[in-house]
């Protein structure tokens, strides 16, 4: 019989449950065993697992976070950590591990996968920034809850003839910024991919006034930096992925806002709001397709594969062309909050 190891790495995301019911439900058809490790890559450091049935999914396709808990630990930063990882697969007796995570967890997957474990992948990040898949899971919850924040935002912002900028999450890539932002009607988008122009900015503003909006949004990615290179924020924490805890540019975008235009403005960020509760409809479908594709792959032995959406299929792609490059916003797609922010309405 056939055993199946799942974890979930990185930053918790909703639709990991859905994912895990699935993995769960479609290998005990295929009557595989299946035990979860707890809290990542650090669950297989300390062989420290449950065992999982049809009862430990029961009811956990609306739950948000992961059942089995998440970390940022990177074996590849401890010394013996692969080795670690190697002998305690072999001591649970798993045939393949099925590993649920972003590039980072996905990055330490292809290297075991290299270093002689059965590991398959499933995309999983808010930040929708992993290549090789159109999409991951989390993405629409985040964008949508982005989006709610923006649309609540915008009536007080209109009472009080303020400017509100928001500060949204994606580290790398502005794509929860950029959707949520044109889907709330935001009147600029700024996001990782394109340093902030503050003259820019204040053009788009004051043109605004001009129209008779005394009011406005800007929607601002945590990640994004400033053209003008002594606008910075100190940050010195980092995990062990070697990342720096963001968060800050708003408050610094809202000041340098207010000091060049005079426009009163205030700042929200809504941080960790983006990650938690419910999975929309989209996420629980898609980590569903996604579980049982995993579990697909594992019985066809087609290790060191993610399952990736491309168009409305599930597919596999190599984990490795997953993890090499991120997927950015393009030229293209940025056009889009550009036409509205243009248009001075
Ligand atoms: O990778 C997803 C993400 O939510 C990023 O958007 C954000 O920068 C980061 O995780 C926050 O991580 P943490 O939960 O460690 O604060």
């Amino acid at each position: 019989m056939q055993k199946i190891g799942v974890l979930t790495g990185g930053g918790d995301c909703p639709g990991i449950n859905p994912v895990l019911r699935a993995v769960v439900i479609s290998a005990m058809q295929k009557k595989y065993k299946v035990i979860g490790i707890l809290d990542g890559w650090k669950g297989l450091l300390e062989k420290s697992y449950v065992e999982l049935g049809l009862d430990s999914v029961d009811d956990i396709i609306n739950k948000g976070g992961t059942i089995l808990g998440t970390s940022r630990t990177n074996p590849y930063k401890i010394e013996g950590g692969p080795e670690k990882c190697k002998k305690n697969a072999k001591a649970l007796n798993i045939d393949a591990l099925i590993a649920i995570g972003g590039e980072d967890t996905l990055g330490v997957a292809t290297k075991l996968y290299k270093d002689g474990i059965n590991v398959v992948g499933v995309p999983k990040t808010i930040d929708n920034d992993l290549a090789a898949t159109d999409y991951t899971f989390g993405f629409d919850t985040s964008v949508n809850i982005a989006m709610e924040a923006i649309d609540r935002l915008h009536t007080t912002s209109e009472s009080h003839h303020r400017i509100m900028v928001v500060e949204i999450m994606g580290r790398h890539a502005g794509w929860i910024a950029l959707f949520a932002g044109v889907a709330g009607g935001a009147d600029i988008v700024l996001i990782p991919e394109i340093p902030i122009d503050m003259d820019e900015v204040v053009k788009i503003l004051k043109q605004r006034r001009k129209n008779g909006k005394k009011y406005g949004i800007v929607a601002v990615a945590e990640g994004a930096t400033f053209k003008d290179k002594s606008f910075i924020i100190q940050k010195e924490k980092l995990d062990s992925f070697g990342h720096v805890r963001l968060g800050g540019i708003g408050e610094l975008l809202g000041s340098k806002i207010e000091e060049l235009t005079g426009f009163e403005t205030r700042v929200t960020v809504l941080g960790h709001l983006q990650r938690g509760g419910s999975p929309t409809a989209a996420d629980r479908v898609l980590g569903s397709r996604f579980g049982i594709g995993a579990v697909k792959l594992v019985e066809k032995k087609k290790f060191g594969r993610m399952v990736s959406l491309s168009g409305n299929e599930i597919i596999d792609v190599p984990l490795e062309k997953a993890v090499g490059k991120l997927k950015t916003v393009n030229p293209e797609f940025y056009e889009l909050a550009k036409t509205f922010s243009e248009s001075g309405r």
